[in-house]
This record gives C-alpha cells, sequence and structure tokens, in this order.
C-alpha cells in the first residue's frame, strides 16, 4: 500500500489546499489557505483537524507565511513569523502534535543566524514543514504494518471519532491498520461510533472507509457499549490527541466510556498514534488541558436548534482515558505495552527529534 487512501492537504507553494473537513460528506471541497488567519479560522473551525493534520497545517502555515516574507529585512521577518507561530499555537489546546510542529519550526527560525537571508531561511522552513508532512506519511504505513497483526480474519473493529486519512497527511492511525489488514485480504467490519456533537464518525471515518470500499457501519455513541458487552466487537481501535509517560491519554469525548466498557467485556483496546502525539513532558492525564467548544455545537444540528432556547449546554472536546483500559499503543516503534512509564519513555531516548 504505497499510496494514501485520501490527500487531506496538499502544499502548491504560495497556499496550502485541504478539503474541507466541515463540508463532509455532502461536499468535496477543496479551500485554499494562504494567510496566518486563515490557516488559524482553518484550523479552529475543523476545516482541517485530527491531531496529526492540525500539526502538519500549521507547520505548513508558518512556511506560507515565510514565503511571502522573503525580501523583507530580518527583523520583519523574524518578529512576523513569531507572531504567525503564536497565532497558530492558540487555535487549539489539547493535540500535542500542534506544539511539536509548531515547536521545530520556531527552532528553524532560532537556528537560522541574522546573517543568512529570509530567502534562505524561507527555504529551510519549507523544508521543515514538507519533512513534517513525509514522515507522517512514513508514520502511518509504519502504525499501519505494526497495528495489522492485531486484525484477524472476520474481525468486526469499533472505533471513535476520525482518526483515519483525513486526520493525517492520509494513512491514518487508527484506521491505517484497518488500511493495511484489508489491502492484504483480511475480511473485516468496522462499526463507527457517530462521535457526537460533531459527527466525525458518521460523516468523516464511514466517508473514507465507504470510499476504499470497506466494510462500514454508523452506529450512535451509546449503541457502542451493548455491542461491546453482547460480543459484537473483536477489537478497539482509536486514536489519540495527547498521551502522557503514564499512557494516560486524551481523545475525542467519549473515548473513556468506549474503553471502560472494553476493559468489562474483555475487549481489546488498542491507541494507535505516531511518537508526536506524546507528551514527554506531561507524566499524568490530569494535566491535559481539555478544549471547551462553542455550546452551539451542542444546541445545534445542521444549523437546527434541538434544545429548548434558553437552555445551557456544555462542550468539553476531548476526554482522558486512563492507562489501565489500554492493551497497548500502536506506534511507528511499534507497539508498546505495558508498563507505559518505562515503555513509552524509551521511544524518546532513541529518537534525536524528540529532545
Ligand atoms: O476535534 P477533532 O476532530 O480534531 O478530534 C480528533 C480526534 O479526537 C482524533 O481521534 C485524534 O485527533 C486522533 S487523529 C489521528
Amino acid at each position: 500500500m504505497h499510496e494514501p487512501p485520501v490527500k487531506p492537504i496538499e502544499w502548491c507553494g504560495d497556499e496550502v489546499k485541504i478539503i474541507d473537513q466541515r463540508r463532509l460528506p455532502g461536499e468535496e471541497h477543496i479551500l485554499s489557505l494562504r494567510t496566518t488567519g486563515e490557516f488559524e479560522e482553518a484550523i479552529k473551525t475543523l476545516a482541517v483537524r485530527g491531531a496529526p493534520l492540525i500539526g502538519i497545517a500549521a507547520a505548513m502555515g508558518v512556511a506560507v507565511a515565510s514565503r511571502r516574507l522573503v525580501s523583507s529585512t530580518w527583523a520583519e521577518f523574524e518578529t512576523s513569523l513569531r507572531e504567525s507561530i503564536q497565532v497558530l499555537h492558540g487555535t487549539r489546546p489539547t493535540a500535542s502534535n500542534l506544539f511539536w510542529a509548531l515547536k521545530r519550526m520556531e527552532k528553524i527560525l532560532e537556528d537560522t543566524t541574522h546573517d543568512e537571508s529570509p530567502e534562505a531561511c524561507s527555504r529551510a522552513l519549507v523544508k521543515e514543514a514538507l519533512g513534517i508532512y513525509e514522515e507522517d506519511l512514513e508514520m502511518g504505513i509504519k502504525i499501519g504494518k505494526a497495528g495489522a497483526g492485531l486484525i484477524r480474519d472476520g474481525f468486526s473493529i469499533l472505533t471513535h471519532c476520525n482518526a483515519g486519512g483525513l486526520a493525517t497527511s492520509g494513512f491514518g492511525t487508527a484506521l491505517a491498520p484497518v488500511y493495511w489488514a484489508f489491502n492484504k485480504g483480511v475480511q473485516l467490519k468496522v462499526y463507527a461510533d457517530e462521535t457526537r456533537p460533531l459527527l466525525q464518525g458518521a460523516r468523516l471515518t464511514a466517508w473514507e472507509l465507504a470510499r476504499a470500499g470497506i466494510d462500514v457501519t454508523v452506529i450512535c455513541d451509546s449503541a457502542a457499549h451493548i455491542m461491546l458487552s453482547r460480543a459484537k466487537i473483536d477489537l478497539v481501535l482509536v486514536g489519540a490527541d495527547r498521551i502522557t509517560l503514564s499512557g494516560d491519554f486524551a481523545n475525542k469525548i467519549g473515548t473513556r466510556g468506549v474503553a471502560m466498557s472494553a476493559h468489562a467485556a474483555g475487549v481489546p483496546f488498542y491507541v494507535a498514534a505516531p511518537s508526536s502525539t506524546i507528551d514527554f513532558d506531561l507524566e499524568k492525564g490530569a494535566q491535559i488541558p481539555i478544549e471547551e467548544r462553542d455550546a452551539l455545537e451542542v444546541t445545534h444540528v445542521g444549523g437546527v436548534r434541538i434544545t429548548p432556547p434558553g437552555v445551557a449546554a456544555y462542550n468539553p472536546a476531548f476526554d482522558v482515558t486512563p492507562a489501565e483500559y489500554v492493551s497497548g499503543f500502536i506506534t511507528e516503534k511499534g507497539l508498546i505495552n505495558p508498563p507505559y512509564l518505562e515503555n513509552l519513555a524509551s521511544i524518546r531516548s532513541d529518537d534525536p527529534q524528540m529532545h
């Protein structure tokens, strides 16, 4: 499997093209992003989303901004790019990949001395952003291979939210093993939790799997529990927005309940993520900042109000699943089993990019 099932982002030099994920599955609309404000808006409103893809988009946003500044003085170039980095930093608080990617871009800016021209620095920034994109493609392939062995013929797999090609450079994290096994001829079926309130499972996971010819069935979030307890699911695969050293991790709201039900039913629950999702500075899940989004996402569906006027709604976008419910992590370095404190930390020690 060399070609990704979907291409959610494309570097085009002075602009970046993305599939506008707000409009899927109704419309495959391509959006061009040029200014930092456009990147900010696209990330905040989930036109571009999913932890790895947010990181890639932010890195490309800095690189595009640098292209426009090549004839500026060094001082203007540096000040303006630092502002762009700060703006993108403030778009979404939970996914590690955003901060990891922006840190890499900031390092390039710092390592380029004032003696070099903005042009040379911009070239280095573009190279770094494209490197982050290419590395993510590689990671997707490796996660696919590492996780495919968990899927046996006839398996029903449950997933939550969208951790597929659309959430990454193209191969996905939780769905990468599914694509890999499917391409090897393994018979499988995927159940996609609809994922209230923004329906990433119903809209996005179902869209990309059906497009690839994979048998997918959408279920209400609350149906996951009876399916797990009645032995209708063989394996749960989800992605992550931030993994702490203890193995506690944040993912889309509702993930924790699925993990607890899987644990109670004795169904293996695996988390697939590249090492850029691991926050080596955090030990416990309680330390992860949880994004709280607009109540309108809960009170309205497709622009139509579903709650009585004046009634409040609360909308945390992520939850934290304790490590005790995780059977293992599927990373580009292979399967990581407990004890997580030791085994997740060892990923860092053998990777210079992680320091
Ligand atoms: O709010 P979203 O749609 O960006 O949330 C995405 C998720 O929670 C994904 O499961 C996670 O980012 C992993 S994506 C490979």
